[in-house]
Formats: structure tokens, C-alpha cells, sequence
């Protein structure tokens, strides 16, 4: 449904694949197969193609991912900063790894390599937002502002 309107927003033209995935990875948090699926049977693109570019960009994501999404900066200036320690107290709070998603789909912890604002690390993102100088004493207060 909300994937058939997505769709006719974009027209149905091959050239709109990229643009498609993208607002169906911000409407989800990721593509799932049946978007996939659907996407590809609309479009008249064969599916593994479209899988080649879901799997190409790391933008997206075929794994689901939670509401709420945590990326923590381990770039150079974060690192010696202590955003490993923040990685691992992250862990600790919703007991996952980087790259996995609590049980209750609320929270996805990744990790990058820079987020071109060193002079304020270690950062965090939320959803877009971000937190300087953080802390692993403010990452409970942080997480807290998104739990349900
Ligand atoms: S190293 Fe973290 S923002 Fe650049």
C-alpha cells in the first residue's frame, strides 16, 4: 500500500529506481523483499537488479532495521576521543552489537568512519540529530529521549 503509492509518486519510470528505494528506505527504515519484489515487477526491472543496486548503496539496507537509528562515529578524532567506549556502553544499554537491532525494532546501533564534525567528538546520531562531546555518563539521557 504505502509502497504502491510511493511508486505512482515516482511514475513508474525505470530512471526513478534509486529515488524509489530511497523513500521506501526512509518510510521503513529499510527494503524489505516484497518491496523489493514490487518495485522490480512495477518498474519491469528484473529483481536482480534491483537488488544489485539495494545491495550496491550503503544507504540502504535489506537487513530491518529499528525506529530509532544510533550512529556512533569511530573516525579518528572520535576514536581517540573515546567513541569506542561509547560504542560499547550503547551495546551495553540495548544489549546489541553495531549493526544489529533490539528485539523490540525501536533501536539499530551503527558505526561510521567520520561524520565531518570532529572538533565536537565523540558524536553520536539519532535520527538525524546530532550530540557533541558525548559522553558514556550521557548516553542513557541521550537514548531516553527516543524510547517509547
Ligand atoms: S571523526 Fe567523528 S566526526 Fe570526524
Amino acid at each position: 500500500m504505502q509502497i504502491d503509492n510511493i511508486i505512482q509518486k515516482h511514475k513508474t519510470q525505470k530512471e526513478a529506481l534509486i529515488p524509489i528505494l530511497q523513500d521506501i528506505q526512509v518510510e521503513l527504515n529499510w527494503l524489505p523483499p516484497e518491496a523489493i519484489k514490487e518495485v522490480a515487477q512495477k518498474l519491469a526491472i528484473p529483481l536482480i537488479d534491483v537488488y544489485g543496486v539495494a545491495s550496491f548503496y550503503r544507504a540502504f539496507s535489506l537487513k530491518p532495521r529499528g525506529k530509532h537509528i544510533i550512529t556512533v562515529c569511530l573516525g579518528t578524532a572520535c576514536h581517540v576521543r573515546g567513541g569506542a567506549r561509547i560504542v560499547a556502553e550503547v551495546s551495553r544499554k540495548l544489549n546489541i552489537e553495531p549493526d544489529e537491532t533490539t528485539e523490540d525494532m525501536q533501536f539499530t546501533l551503527e558505526t561510521v568512519n567520520c561524520l565531518g564534525c570532529c572538533a565536537i567528538g565523540p558524536v553520536v546520531v539519532i535520527d538525524g540529530e546530532y550530540y557533541g562531546g558525548v559522553t558514556s555518563s550521557k548516553v542513557n539521557s541521550i537514548i531516553s529521549k527516543y524510547r517509547k
